[in-house]
């Protein structure tokens, strides 16, 4: 994506494999939407705090920085023992988003079988695969709901009225910053628009930490998406005003039915949508199904953060520097799960790299 008319993927390495001796970079997400710094990871553990701190976040994105995790530690030792000690961490790191553990796995399949000497080189290869892979499917992802939007909008306005403007609530970010590249929600409004689609984006401001009022609004206003941040509670009535065409959300994990688990409030949007009869998607690479469950309610791990991201709120100050301020009396206790699952009954259709799927037929996009 573009930043200030540069072209950027969240992560990426800095390494010769000549040598395998390498860092990482990573956009600083923490930062956003108001100072654009790029950190650089340098081992194993700085690239969990990363994970854990919210550096870096979003389901794919977790997944490519987790490959990058199992690389740097191979260059600190390449032994079974850190090898499975370092997956175990990283896994541990965030639980809730399935790709974490699925691109772990992945490292682990490829590199438990190879002699200590091979591993590093073989590491950072599978670590950039990993990533360039993730671009590969949310571009199709993107094209799959491009002629979602594209027949959606010629369904809700009529010959006489070419010039409607198409809403799309979001939740969360999705986009480009919560991937490698381009996005799972984002990828197809990011299409519409390029194809000079009239789209505009309500963004939730999804409260704990905001990804949507920072995250989401930053990276749309730098492609210049017509976008409009709104409370966490709006949602509903913008759908009872006629207001809302279409929500389009993001997954950290679907189950094998079609149950989808996202950011705290994505079910709330759900319901609201479902009353409206307006149609909720979630768009998904398929690293985020998981095929072993099919329960989200009871099989999903539901990450619980600290309540400090609930007691306090990040801006910006008068005098430029970022500051944390404290919302809630000192006396009372916050409780802040992370994220929260919609039942398949809720969710019109899956987005995938493979095309569009009704959650109860998702089964029929397995691959092995
Ligand atoms: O806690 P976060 O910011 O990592 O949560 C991210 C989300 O819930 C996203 O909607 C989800 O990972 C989909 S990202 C393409």
């Amino acid at each position: 994506m573009l930043v200030k008319l540069q072209q950027y993927r969240t992560i990426w390495p800095n390494t010769a494999l000549a040598n395998c001796s390498g860092t990482v970079s990573i956009i600083d997400q923490t930062k956003l939407p108001h100072v654009f710094e790029i950190a650089c990871i340098e081992n194993l553990h700085q690239m969990i705090t990363a994970i854990k701190t919210m550096q870096v976040r979003g389901a794919p994105l977790i997944g490519a920085a987790a490959a990058y995790g199992i690389a740097l530690a191979m260059q600190e030792d390449a032994s079974d023992q850190y090898l499975q000690s370092a997956a175990f961490s990283l896994i541990q790191s965030r639980p809730t988003a399935v790709n974490l553990n699925w691109a772990v796995q992945r490292m682990l399949n490829l590199l438990l079988p190879l002699t200590a000497a091979n591993r590093n080189q073989a590491a950072w290869r599978e670590a950039a695969n990993i990533c360039d892979e993730d671009v590969l499917l949310n571009q199709a992802i993107g094209q799959h709901g491009l002629s979602l939007i594209e027949s959606a909008y010629q369904q809700t306005s009529s010959i006489a009225n070419q010039s409607k403007v198409f809403n799309i609530l979001t939740h969360c970010n999705a986009g480009w910053l919560a991937t490698v590249d381009y996005g799972t929600a984002l990828a197809p409004i990011y299409a519409a628009h390029n194809a000079g689609m009239n789209v505009h984006v309500w963004v939730d401001e999804t409260r704990p930490r905001n990804q949507g009022a920072s995250l989401t609004s930053w990276e749309l206003a730098q492609h210049g998406v017509p976008h409009t941040v709104i409370s966490d509670n709006a949602g509903g009535h913008l759908m009872q005003q006629g207001l809302v065409d279409m929500v389009m959300v993001g997954a950290d994990r679907v189950t094998s039915t079609g149950d989808v688990c996202n950011k705290i409030g994505t079910y709330l949007k759900a319901l609201a949508a479902f009353d409206n009869q307006v149609p909720f998607y979630a768009a998904v690479p398929s690293p985020t199904i998981d095929w072993a469950i099919a329960d989200g309610l009871t099989e999903i791990e539901i990450e619980h953060r600290h309540g400090d991201e609930l007691a306090y709120i990040q801006g910006l100050a008068a005098d430029s520097s970022i500051q944390n301020v404290r919302v809630i009396p000192v006396e009372s206790k916050a409780v802040n799960p992370a994220f929260d699952v919609t039942p398949a009954r809720l969710v019109t259709g899956i987005i995938t790299e493979r095309g569009i799927f009704s959650p109860d037929k998702l089964i029929f996009t397995r691959q092995d």
